[in-house]
């Protein structure tokens, strides 16, 4: 979803700076960028805008002159088409204002034509557009009524952000008064205190060059910040809060690819030694999940898109180990879930950025219910960790892929040692990891590399690939086909083998790829039954397993690590998918439509 990052101060390459930051922000995903910055040579300051469709690639600002005060943004588009007009920042009728939006604002049309009405112009298709116009239209009244221009700009931007129904965060640029003013309800905002500088961004990481200095700001805040000052105020009353910065010790985000061509890869590669880490130091978080979930009545796992299938996967995994009932809900779908909730129920949301919003405002309905709110999280600091009661860091390391692979493998990870820990087993849970740990080094050997990688050239053909599983593989079979989905764009799709007969069956024609997940469990025999029935109506069988079958036509093998079996048959997936985007051309690393971190609803 969309970036943000803004500068103020000493340093007269505003431009460069705010483009730059934009780079580390890339990986939220967009489809068109721009950046305002404020001429500072003539003495009638203007605003300069300067706006792109497609990626910021190696793109040139030398034709921006030098400024002290800039902001830019990455648009992820929600409303209006991907067209430089719509690209933010967006200006008022008068220039004096310039925006950049995160998220959405439900009730534009009705705040647009009431403006349209007063004779305010719009070019853009966009809802954002109408809040800086809404702001223009606040000053024009309240520059008259305060005596500081800076009080009047901030109270226009709280006045117009009360009436946005909606959850966004909007940061506005005042050329009169050298001022950002940034607000915020759902969508993540950063502020940086430097020295003779100040900045804001969407990511902390995006500050560390500047500063480690940061304030995370809190929904329903509003933030002013000139080169000298940085100002905090609640938006109901407008009245000033004091806040705390914390610095921040982080690593810098600032990883590399190294030797591998993508970070998808890369972060593939990664997965044996991030399961070293967790094996090895995992040992208290571990305790913490075990005591929380001892001493609630009833745990609730939830997440979205591949953090939802580790959660899918964690309720087998404490039946199974155990012997524990825990629930499990899309983070969309929570809000419609929550009635049982009480003060005794724990829930626990899992999530690689922590910034995900259906993930957010699951948990801030449970906690509505005074739910207990643990979270499994790999980036320190985001929303998700700051708001929960018990936050618990992945240690996955950062993944910039959109494609998310470690942070899978090691919340399936946690879920393994967390559930041998309650059936007060914890050394197996261990060694059952450090057989996943060789297992995924012996599917990462380049003999296996090449037959998926032959196999993915032939199934580039396919118009479909089907995937099935049972019990613990189930929750593989979705994540795969998710793989296969947003890093080649093939139509994949995962099923419980059982229900093949109650319909998806009526799919497999000749040829048709059927992908068989068959560890060494228990559901061997009806997993592999489903495959026959797939190979007798003409599907081609490949089989995902310990051992090989004659019915298979293909062949992964992965060695046999029990329930942690999962571990090393979803990096078989993940390595499917990737090797399927570079035959098809595709750069897995920048998915059409997708984003790393879904943070508007
Ligand atoms: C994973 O490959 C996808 N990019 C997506 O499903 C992702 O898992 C989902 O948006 C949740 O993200 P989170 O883990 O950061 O909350």
């Amino acid at each position: 979803m969309c970036g943000i990052f803004g500068y103020i101060g000493h340093r007269k390459s505003a431009a460069e700076i705010v483009l730059e930051g934009l780079k580390v922000l890339e990986y939220r995903g967009y489809d068109s960028w721009g950046i305002a910055l404020l001429e500072s040579k003539t003495d009638e300051t203007k605003i300069i805008v300067k706006k792109k469709v497609g990626k910021i690639g190696d793109a040139k600002i030398s034709d921006l002159p030098a400024g002290h005060f800039a902001f830019g943004h990455t648009r992820w588009a929600t409303h209006g088409g991907v067209t430089e007009i719509n690209a933010h920042p967006h200006l008022d009728c008068t220039s004096q204002f310039a925006l950049i939006h995160n998220g959405i604002i439900e009730n534009y049309d009705e705040i647009k034509k009431e403006l349209e009405k007063k004779g305010h112009r719009f070019i853009s298709e966009t809802d954002t557009e109408v809040a800086v116009h809404l702001i223009e239209d606040n000053y024009k009244q309240l520059v008259t009524v305060y005596q500081d221009r800076q009080t009047a700009f901030r109270e226009s931007v709280r006045k117009a952000f009360k009436r946005f129904a909606g959850l966004s965060a909007i940061i506005v640029m005042d050329s009169k008064t050298n001022t950002f003013v940034a607000v915020k309800n759902g969508s993540p905002l950063v502020i940086g205190k430097g020295e003779g500088e100040n900045l804001l961004a969407s990511d902390a990481h995006a500050l560390f060059p500047y500063t480690r200095q940061v304030y995370f700001m809190e929904d329903d805040e509003l933030v002013m910040i000139d080169k000298e000052a940085i100002s905090v105020y609640r938006l109901d009353t407008g009245r000033s809060k004091t806040v705390q910065f914390a610095v921040l010790n982080w690593k810098s985000s600032n990883v590399q690819k190294g030797r591998f061509p993508h970070f998808m890869l890369k972060e593939i590669f990664d997965q044996p030694q991030v399961l070293q880490e967790i094996i090895h130091h995992a040992g208290g978080q571990v305790e913490t999940l075990h005591k929380l979930i001892k001493h609630s009545y009833g745990t609730y796992l939830v997440g979205c898109g591949t953090a939802a299938y580790a959660c899918l996967a964690g309720t087998y995994l404490f039946s199974k180990i155990a012997k524990r009932h825990i629930k499990f809900s899309v983070g969309s779908e929570f809000g419609y879930l929550v009635d049982f909730l009480t003060d005794k129920s724990l829930v626990i949301a899992l999530s690689q950025s922590g910034e995900t919003i259906d993930v957010i405002e699951a948990v801030k309905k449970a906690k509505e219910k005074k739910s207990k709110i643990g979270s499994l999280v790999n980036v320190e600091g985001s929303t998700l960790y700051r708001i929960s009661d018990t936050p618990l860091l992945l240690g996955a390391g950062v993944e910039k892929a959109v494609v998310s692979t470690k942070a899978f493998t090691a919340k399936l990870a946690y879920l393994i040692l967390v559930a041998y820990s309650l059936a007060e087993n914890p050394a197996e849970g261990k060694k059952a990891l450090l057989t996943s740990y060789k297992a995924v080094n012996k599917v990462l050997e380049e003999t296996n590399l090449k037959i998926i990688r032959k196999l993915a050239k032939e199934l580039i053909k396919k118009d479909h690939i089907y995937i099935i599983g049972r019990g613990l593989s189930f929750p593989v079979t979705l994540e795969t086909a998710l793989k296969i989905k947003e890093a080649s764009y093939l139509h994949a799709e995962g099923f419980a083998a059982g229900e093949l007969k109650h319909g998806a069956i009526a799919l497999v024609e000749k040829n048709t790829p059927c992908i068989v997940f068959l560890p060494n469990d228990e559901t061997y025999g009806a997993s592999l039954a489903g495959a026959m029935e797939m190979k007798a109506r003409g599907g081609k069988i490949i089989g995902i397993s310990y051992k090989p079958h004659e019915i298979f036509d293909e062949f992964l093998s992965f060695d046999d690590c029990g329930a942690a079996s999962i571990i090393p048959a979803a990096v078989i997936g993940q390595l499917l998918g990737y090797y399927l985007a570079i035959a098809r051309g595709i750069d897995p690393d920048k998915p059409r439509n997708l984003a790393k971190s879904v943070t508007v609803k």
